[in-house]
């Protein structure tokens, strides 16, 4: 084991089960799709993590099967649904998706730089602040509820055109500053248990958490199915549950909080595949 960091967490981390690293696999997806699940750590975070790794490699073998094959992925039903919400008019507007972007595998590319900041709107935005600025400001549509289905099939639909393309998030320039205020969160111990991200995620990846094998906490696979709660789920959900767990009171998704976690979080994975939407349980 990695140090541990306090009592209550040497109490949730079992004593029985010894360390049990990420397995030795590769995911290709329908045979031709390869996904890089480790990597050598980004500059920024190669100070406290030699490799960086995809939960994929933490999962089971058979939640690890499961995305192998879009035929055994349950989120890829999801997907089928975004893209008929792709192709259909909405909103005073009369448009489509479609009507201004093409097809949807016009959108490859672009999930793999978001959170991105957005020069005219003075903002970090993550993919569901642009969906929604579309839908408002370009379709004349209502706003999608942040982790709502339809936002999440979308996510799923702009991930899954951009599987096996690096994540390519810039941490420079203007978007420094969320960038900083991301990092900040993430070192922070919040809640009763005093536990921040890195508690879990950068020391004790590997080990086991009560029943749950800990992985490095990226979110490369997002939007992610999930066996536990059998649906999509958003990347702020799981910070939400995460956040939860440690008894804090939690920021809401698509607060700016959320947002700069989930830019500093991202930015982490540098370097590893689109991997969404993948399954975990
Ligand atoms: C009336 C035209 C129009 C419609 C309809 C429209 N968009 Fe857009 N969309 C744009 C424009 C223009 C931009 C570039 C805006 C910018 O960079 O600020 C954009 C940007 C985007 C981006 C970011 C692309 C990038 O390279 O960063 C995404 C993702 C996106 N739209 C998704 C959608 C989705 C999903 C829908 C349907 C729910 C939609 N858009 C409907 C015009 C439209
Ligand atoms: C008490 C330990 C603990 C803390 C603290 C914690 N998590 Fe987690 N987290 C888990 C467990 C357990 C899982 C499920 C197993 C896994 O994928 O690591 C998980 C899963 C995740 C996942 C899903 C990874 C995937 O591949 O699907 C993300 C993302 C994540 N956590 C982010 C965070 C962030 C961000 C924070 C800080 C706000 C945080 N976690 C704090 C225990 C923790």
């Amino acid at each position: 084991m990695r140090k541990l960091t306090g009592a209550v967490l040497a109490t949730l981390l079992s004593s029985t089960l010894v360390s049990a690293g990420p397995v030795d696999d590769e995911l290709v997806i329908n045979d031709e799709t390869e996904i890089v699940t480790r990597t050598a750590a980004p500059a920024h975070v190669a100070d406290v993590l030699d490799e960086v790794m995809s939960g994929w490699l933490f999962r089971g073998t058979e939640t690890r099967a499961m995305e192998m094959d879009d035929f055994d992925n349950p989120g890829m039903i999801f997907v089928e649904q975004a893209e008929e919400q792709w192709n259909t008019a909405d909103g005073s507007e009369g448009k489509s998706c479609a009507d201004c972007h093409g097809a949807s595998t016009e959108m490859a590319g672009v999930r793999p730089v978001y959170p991105k900041y957005n020069e005219e709107a003075g903002e970090v935005r993550t993919l569901e602040m642009q969906v929604n600025d579309c839908r408002e400001n370009r379709m004349g549509a209502e706003k999608w509820k942040y982790t709502g289905g339809d936002m999440v099939n979308m996510t799923a639909l702009l991930a899954s055109v951009s599987r096996g393309m690096p994540v390519d998030i810039a941490i420079d320039g203007p978007a420094q500053s969320t960038w900083e205020q991301g990092k900040d969160l993430y070192y922070t111990r919040t809640g009763l248990l005093e536990l921040s991200c890195a508690n879990c995620h950068e020391d004790n990846y590997g080990n086991m958490i009560r029943a749950d094998h800990l992985s490095q906490g990226q979110i490369n696979g997002f939007p992610t199915y999930r066996l536990k709660n059998t649906k999509l789920n958003a990347v702020h959900s799981r910070f939400k549950g995460c956040v939860r767990d440690t008894r804090a009171e939690t920021f809401s998704p698509g607060s700016p909080e959320f947002v700069a976690l989930e830019l500093y979080v991202g930015s982490r994975g540098n370097g590893l595949s689109v991997e969404g939407p993948s399954v975990r349980n």
